[in-house]
């Protein structure tokens, strides 16, 4: 229509939706539509923002014709029901060569579907992780966009006005086409997880071994967070751990109930790695270890045993040093489990992802922003053919470093009766790499002798059977 002028509109004006809006609306260059289901949150928003220049409307038909072609809108509503609700009106209305982008948090099954309906029409439909939470959305978050290459000449430059910085760079690329940039966020969620109980770890570590007061945990992270552990996360807990709770004094991280939620897209990252056989033993102990958390009567039970956890052995300073580097291996581990997952996905899904790029894109706007980042990315972009991030020169040479260190804090813990399944499993998985031979050769034969499932030897080619039933 003539009076279209908007290049970019948000439908949906709750928190992520509106702050999303405001984002776009204060870049140079955007125009910004806006509608909402309920017309009474789109007049809140444009009334609260009139800086924004919002051009606001009440029914999806005005809200379409105030778009500028190709007519690029931005889906901001609850994932589900809601998102496919919008979706449809939306593709009722616009034309071939419109962009309609699912910036929620979807399953990337979902988004694939979505995708594999809507191509057809030629309207692009692109599904885009957005990450960085509320904050995130209103100054600079880490977009992961999905979709036909051909949608990303018009979203490109649009989302990269409004991404975080990090480096002078924008944090955002075209991760691949369809589901790729749901899976891809979904993998970032994961690796938060994993990030999140690692360092939950070291905290009880420091805790409940070493003796220290949530305030002095606050002041070791500090100084960690100047070197190679630096991240959003760190600084996230310094803050947490030296707050004190108003009403009673105590530290704040002593009043919150011990029972971790979660919202389900660390559980997607589990169950995708299940299905494609790649081991992510660290984003899983960090699922399992929120709902072991939250099974307060299996913890009753057991508590009501009166089994005593072990007097924690003496340490000293050096403990601080160890639990860092058993931190740090730990974390190196997380990622080259979470990479694996996305080569493993592109492969299976047929996206061809720059890991590289992925890499920077989270260095910035997202919960896993860091340092270590930048690291990873040279890695892959100096050898994209990595068996794992492990032989990567920078990460080997740190786990060498640490992993006495690693191993010492794993023995400690034990001794102490503090559980680390985190740390635990990131060092079993290191070993399950390093070792020669591992008891897979026993599980072969036991394959074998129940089920006639065959093995291979390794002195020459070829499927062998044994005929078991003389062994018995
Ligand atoms: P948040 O968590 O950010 O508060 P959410 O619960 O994920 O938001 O999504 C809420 C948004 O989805 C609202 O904008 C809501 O519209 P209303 O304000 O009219 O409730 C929108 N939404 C949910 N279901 C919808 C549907 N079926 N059609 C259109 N919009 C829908």
């Amino acid at each position: 229509s003539n009076d279209a002028k908007a290049n970019i509109g948000v439908v949906g004006m709750a928190v992520m939706g509106s702050n999303l809006a405001r984002n776009l609306a204060s870049r140079e260059g955007n125009t910004v539509a806006i509608y909402n289901r309920s017309p009474e949150k789109t007049h809140e928003v444009a009334k609260n923002h009139p800086e924004a220049n919002f051009v606001a409307s009440d029914t999806i038909d005005e809200f379409v014709a105030s778009l500028a072609k190709p007519r690029t809108a931005i889906i901001m509503v609850q994932a589900g029901a809601g998102t496919d609700a919008v979706i449809e009106q939306l593709k009722e209305r616009f034309e071939p060569g419109d962009i309609i982008v699912d910036g929620g948090n979807a399953n990337f099954h979902d988004t694939i579907a979505r995708e594999a309906k809507i191509a057809p029409t030629g309207i692009h439909f692109v599904g885009a992780g957005i990450s960085g939470g509320e904050e995130g959305a209103l100054k600079g978050p880490s977009i992961m966009p999905g979709g036909t290459a051909e949608s990303y000449e018009t979203l490109g430059p649009i989302l990269a006005s409004i991404a975080a910085v990090a480096e002078g760079e924008a944090c955002v690329t075209h991760v691949g086409t369809d589901g790729a940039g749901h899976f891809v966020k979904m993998i970032h969620n994961g690796i938060e997880y994993a990030d999140m109980e690692l360092i939950g770890e070291a905290y009880d570590l420091l805790r409940n071994v070493a003796g220290y007061t949530p305030a002095q945990i606050s002041e070791i992270f500090a100084t960690w967070n100047r070197g190679p552990l630096n991240s959003y996360l760190i600084e996230i807990t310094i803050d947490i751990l030296k707050h004190v709770d108003a009403e009673t004094g105590k530290p704040f991280v002593d009043i919150v109930t011990d029972q971790a939620g979660s919202k389900g897209t660390g559980v997607w990252t589990v169950q995708t790695a299940l299905d494609l056989g790649v081991p992510v033993g660290g984003v899983a102990e960090a699922v399992f270890g929120r709902a072991v958390s939250s099974k307060r009567n299996q913890r009753d039970a057991v508590r009501a045993l009166g089994i005593e956890r072990p007097t924690a052995p003496r340490v000293d300073d050096s403990f601080v040093d160890d639990v860092a580097k058993a931190l740090y291996a730990s974390k190196i581990v997380a990622y080259a489990q979470g990479f694996d997952a996305i080569i493993a996905g592109a492969e299976k899904y047929g996206w061809n992802i720059d890991k590289g790029a992925v890499a920077k894109i989270w260095r910035g706007g997202c919960i896993i922003r860091a340092q270590f980042l930048n690291v990873l990315a040279d890695a892959y972009e100096t050898n994209p053919n990595l068996a794992t991030l492990l032989e990567a020169p920078y990460f080997a040479q740190a786990i060498r470093d640490g992993e006495e260190a690693w191993r010492r804090v794993v023995i400690t813990a034990t001794q102490a009766g503090v559980p680390v399944p985190g740390f635990a499993t990131a060092l079993s998985y290191f070993d399950s790499l390093n070792v020669d031979r591992l008891p897979a050769a026993l599980v072969q034969g036991q394959r074998d002798f129940f089920g006639a499932h065959t093995y291979k030897r390794v002195d020459k080619p070829g499927t062998f059977h044994t005929l078991w039933s003389g062994d018995r």
